[in-house]
């Protein structure tokens, strides 16, 4: 048997309240675990990474690794515009764990956030990451950058920054790509029921809404045209 746990938190509301920069952000992370297995993993730790460690622990829960929807520092930590962003490395450091994400963001998550490669954990699309008994299945949702991913785990869905319950993520930074942007979310999202519950990256337009509701009011998903796509993310 096992015992879904899924909490969000809202970046300088939730979790690293003193902090300004973490408020602007407006990032979500979560924590998804099993709690008969006394187990969890963070989503996205960027801003009071500690912070997680100690709710989960309030909860009988271990940090045991961390999934990483794609390298941005506002998602892994880093460096943000010049402004640190504690993430991940204080979670290997003090804890030793390690974070998995897509192959094509692995270099790019370990240079922004200098954690050691050995430290990153690269998967491909379909790739299965257990959290005690749950099962957190990776969909390579690339655009927002090259390795951005969904995770899927018991209906529910952590989509990052590639879909938010309003829009979706800019396509025009470094490694962004409008056309694979819109094959993630016109194509390689089609299969996917609509009864998943999208807890998004960013609370852009709201915490989380089933993928039917989002289908329903989100423009770029409305927006099934490529070419009128194409004149709109240029
Ligand atoms: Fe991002």
């Amino acid at each position: 048997m096992t015992r879904l746990y899924v909490e969000q938190f809202l970046s300088g509301k939730d979790i690293a309240r003193s902090n300004p920069a973490a408020a602007q952000m407006e990032n979500f992370a979560y924590l998804v675990g099993d709690l008969d297995a006394g187990v969890c993993f963070a989503v996205d730790p960027s801003w009071g990474p500690m912070d997680l460690v100690e709710i989960a622990a309030k909860k009988g829960l271990k940090v045991q690794g961390v999934l990483a929807t794609h390298s941005h520092a506002d998602h892994v930590g880093g460096s943000l515009w010049g402004y640190p962003v504690p993430g991940v490395a204080r979670l290997v450091a003090e804890l030793g764990l390690v974070v998995h994400v897509h192959r094509l963001d692995a270099d790019s998550l370990a240079h922004q956030t200098r954690i050691p490669a050995s430290s990153v954990v690269p998967h491909d699309d379909g790739a299965v990451v257990a959290i005690g008994g749950v099962a957190a299945k990776l969909h390579h949702t690339p655009g927002h950058t090259p390795g951005s991913a969904c995770y899927e785990v018991e209906g529910n869905v952590f989509t990052g920054d590639t879909l938010f319950l309003q829009g979706c993520g800019r396509v025009d930074l470094p490694g962004g790509d409008p056309a694979e942007m819109f094959r993630s979310l016109h194509q390689r999202m089609v299969s996917w029921p609509g009864s998943l519950l999208v807890l998004p990256g960013h609370d852009y337009g709201g915490a989380r809404a089933t993928l039917d509701e989002i289908r329903r009011t989100n423009p770029a998903l409305r927006m099934k045209d490529p070419t009128a796509w194409e004149r709109e993310n240029r």
